[in-house]
């Protein structure tokens, strides 16, 4: 199996002013800044990343947008361009995120059309699935990661697909203090990593970070990385505090 290097990301969602995000960003660099085999990413709201480069910037903390549109300029009122958001200091943008799929109409055919922008901007995109409470009840789980896979990912070539990074949120995990168990998670991302192979073959799949995302926290961190096929972290809420989200980046 390849080595694949761990990558803890930060979404910080609808929270923080710019001085607030830039503050605890400046706290973040301080806290990691010995952290040396782990990606380190935080995702503010797009009106505080310009706030936010300006402490990250020269540290191993990458910046991350929340969204993005695909095209690359026009008359799209409330739109934010993928040149836009490298403009801003972004070398990743977070999308698909469950909480664009249930609120914004996002589908998985607009998320394609987004990671196809991302990576022709040389965005790296990390790329959100997951399956709510009442699929996985009904046994649905798998064919809903099946589809937001097959869909998500159509029409890329092996190569342009390399940076691309995964994350499996169930949608009943998120912010609500339940996280899937081991089983729950590994059996997932292996099948997230199963099917990636059947589609692009051995080599992407084995590179590809698949990290997990839902209420992780210092408490949980080090049994979800134990895990085979987890590669790191997507953390919203506890990513909101510098010390929190450091206690996670440097877990034991
Ligand atoms: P949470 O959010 O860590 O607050 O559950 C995760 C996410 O939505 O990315």
């Amino acid at each position: 199996m390849g080595e694949r290097r761990p990558m803890i990301a930060g979404n910080w969602k609808m929270y923080k002013t710019g001085e607030e995000a830039k503050d605890t960003a400046k706290q973040l660099v301080e806290l990691v800044k010995e952290v040396k085999n782990t990606d380190i990413m935080i995702a503010p709201a797009f009106t505080s990343l310009a706030s936010v480069f300006q402490a990250v910037k020269g540290s191993n903390v990458a910046l991350g947008a929340q969204n993005l549109f695909w095209e690359t300029q026009g008359a799209y009122t409330g739109e934010i361009s993928p040149m836009m958001v490298k403009d801003a200091g972004c070398t990743h943008v977070i999308l698909g995120h469950s909480e664009r799929r249930q609120y914004f109409s996002e589908t998985d055919e607009s998320v394609n059309k987004k990671i196809k922008a991302a990576i022709e901007n040389n965005l790296i995109p990390v790329f959100c699935v997951g399956e709510t409470e009442a699929q996985r009840d009904s046994k649905e789980t798998f064919s809903v990661l099946d589809k937001q896979i097959q869909i998500g990912l159509k029409g890329f070539s092996v190569k342009s697909l390399e940076r691309l990074v995964v994350a499996y949120e169930p949608v009943w995990a998120i912010g609500t203090g339940k996280t899937a168990t081991r089983e729950q998670a590994q059996e997932v991302h292996a099948f997230i990593r199963n099917l990636l192979e059947k589609m692009f073959g051995l080599d992407l799949s084995d590179g590809i970070r698949i990290l997990y995302g839902g209420s992780v926290k210092p408490e949980n961190i080090s049994e979800l990385m134990a895990l085979k096929d987890v590669d790191g972290a997507l953390v919203g809420g506890a990513s909101l505090t510098a010390r929190t989200f450091a206690d996670i980046v440097t877990f034991k």
